[in-house]
């Protein structure tokens, strides 16, 4: 059993909804890559509850770094980081632990680990354990960045009420982190503002979709059939929780097509090979096109609602009702817009690694940057130092090399 997923850029989550905290551990990932602790911050803050459509929850998610990056660069080891949970009130859920939520993971938690499960707010089955996702992501997206390579997602639907289709990516940037539900489309967003409110007022809960687009990919990203493009990434998208759909280009709108319709004609573009149109999402034989990577998930409507619904006392084996109360999201989908984001950047990440694309070291040409300021005086102080600490040292298994050559 593994909390881990992806090869190259491994991401390991930890942690419980109303535990002490919830975190990542980040292994693959490239030495000396520059980390803004400012913009980590900023991945985490637009996850986080508390405004007026996700739950009451007050959390401050402030993204403690434990290990793996000095002076703000990674060194090359495991990197660490977590945010403590707060607000946490289990009161609830002590007084319901009986009755499984229908639509939430407490029945098949219960069953799997033999009642030692957290029944805390779904224990590690909680949207909270997508805060690690967006850590993960969040150094993910530097590494990407660093290639022109960026990730964006927004809302494309709330439950009934659909964002236009035809806008841009430039627009989609702009305009999508103003809405208060991440969508682009000015009118559609305060529709689908309403609704939710309406949905809230009447103790019930909403589904949607959240579309992401990938721009600058090169081509040949993704291997042959097992590791394609977008197995890994489907891969990656159904650990969020909620999840129970994906598309990739135009999807299942693809199967009612012809194949004159549904075929992407090759172009150029200068000396550059595009495609004319992009319904394949820009992704063929599971490998990257050039064209930008188009998916769209589907999140079901939030399990815990305030509406009474029928359920099982699992103690007293006998029919019983649950009222959910308390703190919970109107609608994932809205929540899950940077979630989304950071799971396909930590997937096209481990991808671009495998590939190549991404060096060991990040800004290989400027290695003799690192050891700047170490004159071969300082350096021979440093290593004098570092031997005479070790005499008077009692740990003899850490450090015994030099730093440098
Ligand atoms: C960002 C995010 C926030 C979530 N918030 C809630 C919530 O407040 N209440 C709830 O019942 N489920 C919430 N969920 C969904 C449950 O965690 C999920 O439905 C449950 O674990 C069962 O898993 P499944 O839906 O994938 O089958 C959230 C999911 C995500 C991704």
């Amino acid at each position: 059993m593994s909390f881990g997923f992806g090869n190259d850029f491994r991401i390991t989550v930890f942690g419980e909804s109303h535990g002490k905290c919830v975190g990542v551990v980040v292994e693959g990932c490239p030495a000396g890559l520059l980390i803004s602790e400012e913009e980590l911050q900023q991945e985490l803050d637009k996850r986080k509850p508390g405004t007026g459509l996700s739950s009451a929850r007050q959390e401050t998610d402030a993204a403690i770094i434990m290990s793996g990056i000095m002076d703000r660069k990674t060194n090359g080891g495991p990197i660490a980081i977590m945010v403590m949970n707060k607000d946490a009130d289990p009161s609830w859920y002590g007084r319901n632990r009986a009755i499984p939520r229908p639509g939430h993971a407490d029945y098949t938690a219960y069953v799997k680990y033999a009642g030692f499960n957290d029944w805390r707010g779904g224990g590690f089955f909680s949207g909270r354990m997508t805060a690690a996702i967006v850590m993960a992501g969040a150094i993910a997206k530097t590494l990407l960045r660093n290639k022109g390579i960026k990730v964006m997602a927004h809302l494309v639907q709330l439950g009934k009420v659909q964002a236009k289709e035809e806008l841009t990516d430039e627009q989609i940037e702009v305009a999508a982190p103003k809405s208060l539900v991440w969508c682009a489309s000015a009118e559609e967003s305060s529709l689908m503002i309403g609704e939710l409110e309406k949905a809230r007022a009447e103790s019930d809960s909403l589904g949607g979709i959240v579309e992401c687009r990938v721009l600058g990919l090169p081509v040949g990203i993704g291997e042959p059939i097992f590791n394609s493009v977008e197995s890994i990434i489907s891969h990656g998208i159904f650990s969020i929780p909620a999840v129970k759909g994906i598309e990739f280009g135009s999807g299942f709108r693809l199967a009612g097509m012809r194949g004159s319709e549904a075929n992407d004609e090759f172009a150029l573009e200068g000396r550059k090979i595009v495609t004319k149109t992009n319904r394949c999402g820009g992704i063929l034989g599971g490998i990257t096109d050039g064209m930008p990577v188009i998916l769209r998930v589907a999140f079901k409507p939030t399990p815990s609602i305030g509406k009474g619904q029928r359920s099982v006392d699992m103690m007293e084996l006998q029919e019983a009702q649950i009222r959910v109360d308390g703190r919970h999201d109107p609608c994932i989908a809205v929540r899950a817009v940077p979630v989304v984001e950071a799971m396909v950047a930590s997937c096209l990440a481990d991808l671009m690694i495998r590939a190549q694309k991404i060096a060991r070291i990040d800004g290989e040409g400027k290695r003799e940057d690192n050891c700047k300021g170490m004159s071969k005086a300082e350096d021979k102080r440093e290593y004098k130092g570092e031997a005479e600490s070790r005499k008077s040292s009692k740990n003899d298994g850490d450090n015994l090399e030099p730093r440098r050559k």
